[in-house]
């Protein structure tokens, strides 16, 4: 493994006299880096000044073989300090904020002088230091920035109003200039240290003390110092050998009135309070962009509550390739297939996702609600019994191979069918980051025994099915579940109901074996479908609805029976071996139809 080095880089560390500052500048050293020791080398409260404790730190260095200067300078002088860096050796390419003072008291007692002091130290002796390193980074188009925060800033801690203002604000700069600096090369982060030193000494137990070792925390700012480091705009914690990454979190919130026309109260924003707090669904935001899209979401969600007076349900997920390659393999894709291998393998150059791999997200939002129970609210039938009678999914944008999307799901209405009731749901999901919209569709449920209600048997939110032209089909693609379908068909959806994995559990169901997700079965469909029309294009989906009829038992055999009208692609699946269908009435519309070289169609 080769060892991370640093022998043409120049370094600049404030405050490298002592504590974590110095075993930073011991260390960087050690690995090849010139340094710039700087230190003030006053009293812990910022009283004073002396040169010893920098000349020492340089002098180690030396005598180690190392490349070191000492920089008496206070950091608000930090032009001074980055010149020493350009005087001595030419360049600089990395700058550690990290010199610090504290003077501790509560708020009450607090002078002016005492935050003055404590702000211009942390804040603006950091900003004017790296300030005047910057034009060199932008120039070489390259540089590494810490910031030196703190947990009392994330957190807060009595009797540190001035510190913890101050260690906050660092982050702020370091969240702006990750960005301002990114596209010139220059990655800024910051650290949260806990390290025994003259800072902690009379505030940490001495047992603990002798514990946290600044020589355990100095490694994590080296690699976020290097070159191969990719890391940016990140805030990194580290104590005791241990380090990790910390980010703010944003609730899901709600809207605090019905429509756009609404004025908000507080007595909305009170009534409201439990849904605005709930941390539940909590979500990290990467950029500033993606909280105004999620804003602009949530307004076009009041101006679709307004024209159908109903509300939305919202559910956030993230993904990754991982799952897109997962769900991939639970709908039956085969490295086998060269039509399939792009949906499982990410380096491929076609790398893309089944598009039918958002219709997860409709049964897991409803599940994750209590959209069934207001759906049902005229009987105490267990939605249990309910089963997934149709689905219609349209595809608006093409679906990105990693995100984090919203899904929006509202009751549109509980239809009366006399022996059962069928629940129809409308979901959309969007991505978070841009705000568009990728796909809409409808899961339709089937609750038996939750008819007989007085209600409407139809609705105009009804999609209907459509059943095959009647002549023999025009095209059938074959393919064998595996035993195991069920079992990583529930890992890919997140669909964990145990009706599709425990034997016992599917008896109770009235089933003889555990069964297959419908939802799998559709995209087996979709996958046969995009293979004989689409030359296995995901690109050229449109839309799809279906009719669930039967379970399949995972290890059957599916054939998908296709006729071509036009670009829709009507298609029923049958299980070979019974012969019996389970989907019906189903069409696949395609953007475009490209049919194989060798095909008789
Ligand atoms: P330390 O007191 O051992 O080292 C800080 C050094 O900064 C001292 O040598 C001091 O002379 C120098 N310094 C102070 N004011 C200066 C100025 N105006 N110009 C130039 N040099 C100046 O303290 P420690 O613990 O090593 O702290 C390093 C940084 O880590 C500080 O920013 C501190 O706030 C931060 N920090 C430390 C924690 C800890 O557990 N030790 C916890 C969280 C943050």
């Amino acid at each position: 493994m080769s060892k991370l080095r640093f022998d043409s880089r120049v370094v600049v560390i404030t405050g490298a006299g002592a504590g974590l500052g110095r075993a930073y500048a011991l260390l960087f050293a050690s690995r090849g880096a010139k340094v710039v020791v700087n230190d003030l080398g006053g009293g812990r409260h910022g009283d004073g000044s002396n040169k010893k404790i920098a000349d020492s730190v340089v002098n180690e260095i030396k005598s180690l073989g190392g490349h070191a200067v000492a920089n008496y300078d206070n950091v608000l002088d930090g032009d001074k300090i980055i010149k020493t860096a350009i005087d001595n050796f030419g360049r600089i390419d990395i700058l550690v904020n990290n010199a610090g003072i504290l003077r501790d008291k509560s708020f009450a007692k607090m002078t002016q002088e005492d935050w003055d002091l404590i702000q211009d130290v942390h804040v603006k002796g950091a900003m004017k230091a790296t300030k005047a390193a910057w034009p060199f980074f932008r120039q070489q188009k390259y540089g590494r920035i810490i910031f030196t925060s703190s947990n009392s800033g994330l957190y807060g801690n009595f009797g540190q109003a001035n510190y913890s203002s101050a260690k906050m604000a660092l982050v702020g700069l370091a969240n702006t200039l990750a960005i301002e600096g990114q596209s010139s090369g220059i990655n800024t982060n910051v650290i949260i240290p806990t390290a025994g030193s003259r800072l902690t000494e009379d505030i940490v137990p001495p047992e603990f003390f002798k514990e946290l070792k600044p020589e355990l925390i100095s490694p994590v700012v080296l690699w976020l110092c290097h070159e191969e480091c990719t890391e940016n705009g990140s805030i990194i914690e580290s104590a005791l050998g241990w380090a990790g990454k910390c980010y703010l979190v944003r609730s899901n919130g709600c809207n605090l009135r019905k429509t756009i026309n609404d004025s908000v109260t507080p007595e909305n924003v009170r009534d409201n309070w439990d849904k605005v707090t709930d941390m539940t669904n909590a979500q990290h935001y990467n950029t500033i962009t993606e909280v105004t899209g999620e804003l602009m979401g949530a307004l076009e969600s009041l101006s679709s509550e307004k024209s159908t007076n109903s509300s939305y349900y919202t559910f956030k997920h993230s993904y990754t390739p991982k799952d897109t390659i997962l769900y991939a393999l639970a709908v039956g894709a085969t490295i086998k297939d060269p039509y399939d291998f792009p949906y499982i393998y990410e380096n491929h150059d076609n790398f893309a996702v089944v598009p039918t791999f958002y219709v997860i997200y409709g049964p897991l939002g409803c599940l994750s609600s209590d959209l069934f129970q207001k759906a049902l609210s005229h009987t105490d039938i267990n939605i249990a019994g309910s089963l997934h009678g149709e689905q219609y999914m349209k595809i608006l944008k093409k679906i990105p191979t990693e995100a984090t999307v919203e899904t929006r799901f509202r009751l549109q209405t509980t239809l009366d069918k006399e022996k059962s009731a069928v629940v129809l749901v409308e979901h959309e999901t969007l991505d978070v980051k841009t705000g568009e919209k990728l796909t809409t569709g409808q899961l339709v449920a089937v609750i038996k025994g939750a008819g007989n209600f007085g209600g409407k048997r139809n609705s105009e939110y009804e999609i209907p099915t459509i059943e095959p032209p009647k002549r023999k089909p025009d095209a059938s693609y074959t393919q064998q579940t595996s035993v195991d379908q069920a079992a990583i068909y529930r890992l890919a959806s997140g669909d964990m109901n145990p009706l599709h994995i425990d034997p016992n559990l599917a008896a109770m169901g009235g089933f003889d074996h555990p069964i297959l997700h419908g939802l799998c079965s559709l995209g087996f469909a979709t996958r046969h479908v995009l293979k004989i029309f689409a030359q296995g294009n995901p690109d050229l989906f449109d839309s799809i609805k279906v009719r669930f009829v039967k379970p399949v038992i995972p290890g059957q055999t599916l054939r998908t029976e296709m006729w071509r009208e036009n670009k829709r692609i009507h298609f029923q699946t049958i299980v070979v071996e019974n012969n019996s269908p389970v989907i019906a009435g189903a069409y696949i519309d395609l953007k475009d139809i490209v049919m194989s070289p060798n095909s008789k169609l």
